[in-house]
């Protein structure tokens, strides 16, 4: 996501401040700022669009205050624009925040400050803390954060600075990392140790509801505590880090793949941040609001996508159909781009892409605009042209996908669809009584996927067994089969094994003749629907003499004695069960690609965004 630094010291800030966001460069952004003080006079301020490279004039700038934050922005909330990147100023431009993470009331706020006489400069969610800091402000820059946090619901990883109480940096953490790291007496805040590392390898880590504060001596950290911030936290203890710039940029893992897996969690959580209502049963899609109206009329989704985007469409089909009531089907953008459909008038089209720049999807959904058909995104890219050329969209909030293979971004794309589903099933016949199952349950995935993740050694024994193998079949039914293209999918384009992927029932259609002791099957059989049905495929396979990996639902004792090896995931609801069905597939992939040395990041013959035909 975004990057912050800080820092404070007695050396100028400014080169210090640059390089550390050189070092978050990796993490991807659109635009960056810096905001460096002396004493009480702002000396050096600047917000860009683009990228540092571009601009290393800045570094050479004449500035010697020693106390500064800056950041690196990736959108979220408001366009890529030069106003919306961060630093974030008061009216009176004398308070400065930089911030992580997403203020789920920020519009309540925003319309509160706005009728209290506050001007706002951006689109942002972020310029509502500098504000309300403003507010606050009785001349002590901390207590005014600790009253302007406590207004805010949602996540944060923010550090402010002041003309008006200079000569310190504030920094607060709730559910977005921040550390500090400790160089004699010079202190840098960061969001990533990479940004720290060349400087420093002393760190402390913030925990939420944690402030501290920075001057050029010495640094304090309290705990906000039911509303009053009590005094030093002293238990605080400073960690040695020991990974290179490389490790330290993949948060400790080997690869950003396995990272990425690891944030899922994370990304569910920040998919459905601040777009659940409990009391209505229904989702908030803010994104949708100004076509709420039509979207009442239509009674069609056709929706596109490629690669691992159109397998989340599929999955969708299958949610839009049985929950939401409306008739769906997927394409593929480079199939639906040269066909001819016909599409009724109460038809609309869905684009699902991560980058939201795949040329077969965008041509796609130009055709439909063409067409005169309603047009919707779910996408990653706040900005992209996917965002700008649909009529309406939601962005999937997933935080840059740095390997090649999707795997968390097909994660926020699921649960950004299965919060559309409720949305347009509560327009229609879903009940309040459904609404509210799904949404409670679509609320448990964070912890069933951590739930998952915690087995990741007991899914790499059984990857490493099976890395020999050449041939893989993947199988699943209904909500699942989706899923097991998926699954083959990420395999063959992480460890080069040739991998197929079919609907359960197809099986005995023809793929069984390629079924024998040398081809392994990997059966997503959760306790659903169509799970005897599974059982069944399953069976075909053993007698062939093939060899079951299945991917089961936790207390399923039946499957171990026809499995050769089984991954279990927690129960949820059927319609979810593709959200925690495929995290064990993404990590089987990985943990196989790694037992065979591959550049798993950078698979070879594959680019990250395909904006070529
Ligand atoms: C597979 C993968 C690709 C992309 C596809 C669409 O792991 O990454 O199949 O899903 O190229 O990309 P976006 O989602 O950017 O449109």
């Amino acid at each position: 996501m975004c990057g912050i630094v800080g820092y404070i010291g007695k050396n100028p800030a400014l080169p210090i401040l640059f390089s550390g966001l050189e070092r978050l460069e990796y993490r991807g952004y659109d635009s960056f700022g810096f905001c460096v003080l002396d004493d009480d006079k702002v000396d050096y301020f600047c917000k860009e669009k683009g990228k540092i490279s571009d601009q290393c004039h800045i570094k050479d700038s004449h500035s010697i205050g020693n106390v500064g934050i800056a950041h690196t922005r990736w959108a979220t909330t408001g366009m890529v624009t030069k106003e919306n990147a961060h630093p974030h100023s008061n009216q009176d431009k004398d308070i400065f925040v930089v911030h992580n993470g997403i203020i789920e009331n920020y519009k309540e706020l925003k319309e509160k400050l706005i009728s209290e006489g506050y001007a706002f400069a951006s689109e942002t969610d972020t310029e509502v803390l500098a504000h309300l800091i403003d507010k606050y402000f009785k001349g002590n820059l901390e207590d005014a954060v600790v009253e302007a946090i406590k207004e805010v619901r949602g996540t944060y990883g923010l550090a402010a600075v002041s003309t008006k109480d200079p000569n310190k940096i504030v920094a607060a953490r709730m559910s977005s990392p921040l550390l500090i790291g400790v160089n004699g007496d010079e202190f840098i805040i960061a969001s990533d140790p990479s940004a720290i590392i060349t400087r420093t390898r002393q760190i402390i880590h913030l925990d939420d509801n944690e402030i501290a504060v920075l001057t050029d001596e010495d640094f304090t950290i309290s705990k906000i505590e039911k509303e009053t911030r009590c005094l030093n936290v002293t238990n605080k203890e400073i960690e040695m880090i020991e990974w290179d710039i490389e490790q330290a940029e993949k948060g400790g893992y080997e690869h950003f793949m396995l990272k990425e897996i690891m944030e899922e969690p994370n990304v569910i959580e920040d998919a459905i941040r601040g777009r659940i209502n409990i009391e209505q049963a229904n989702a908030k899609l803010g994104g949708l609001d100004s076509i709420q109206e039509r979207l009442r009329g239509i009674n069609n989704i056709v929706l596109v996508g490629c690669g691992t985007a159109y397998y989340a469409c599929k999955v969708a089909e299958y949610m839009f159909e049985e929950y939401a009531g409306i008739s769906a089907r997927s394409d593929i953008g480079s199939e639906y781009r040269y066909r001819k459909t016909i599409m009724s008038k109460d038809t609309a089209g869905l684009f699902v892409s991560q980058s939201g720049e795949t040329a077969d999807t965008l041509a796609a959904l130009r055709e439909m605009k063409e067409k005169g058909i309603l047009t919707i995104g779910v996408t990653n890219v706040v900005g992209s042209n996917q965002a700008r050329e649909t009529d309406a969209g939601v962005y999937t909030r997933s935080g840059p996908e740095i390997a090649v293979a999707s795997t968390k971004a097909f994660i926020g794309q699921l649960t950004t669809l299965a919060l559309m589903t409720v949305y347009l099933g509560r327009q229609r016949d879903m009940s309040h009584v459904m609404g509210e199952r799904i949404i409670n349950e679509i609320s448990n995935l964070p912890e069933l996927a951590e739930e998952i993740l915690a087995l990741k050694d007991d899914i790499k024994v059984i990857a490493e067994k099976y890395s020999h193998y050449r041939d893989f079949w993947f199988i699943g039914r209904k909500y699942n089969s989706a899923i097991a293209l998926e699954g083959a999918l990420k395999l063959k384009e992480v460890s080069y094994i040739h991998a197929e992927g079919t609907a359960g029932g197809e099986l005995k259609h023809g793929p069984l003749a390629l079924i024998d002791e040398n081809c392994p099957t990997v059966a997503i059989c959760p306790s659903d629907s169509v799970y005897e049905k599974m059982l069944s495929n399953i069976e075909e396979v053993k007698a062939r003499k093939g060899k079951i990996i299945a991917i089961a639902t936790k207390g399923n004792e039946e499957i171990r004695k026809i499995a050769d090896d089984v991954i279990y995931i927690p129960k949820t609801l059927e319609m979810l069960t593709p959200i925690l069905s495929v995290i064990p597939l993404h990590l089987f992939s990985y943990y196989v690609a790694s037992a065979l040395g591959r550049d798993i990041d950078k698979p070879k013959n594959l680019a990250k965004s395909v904006t070529v035909e």
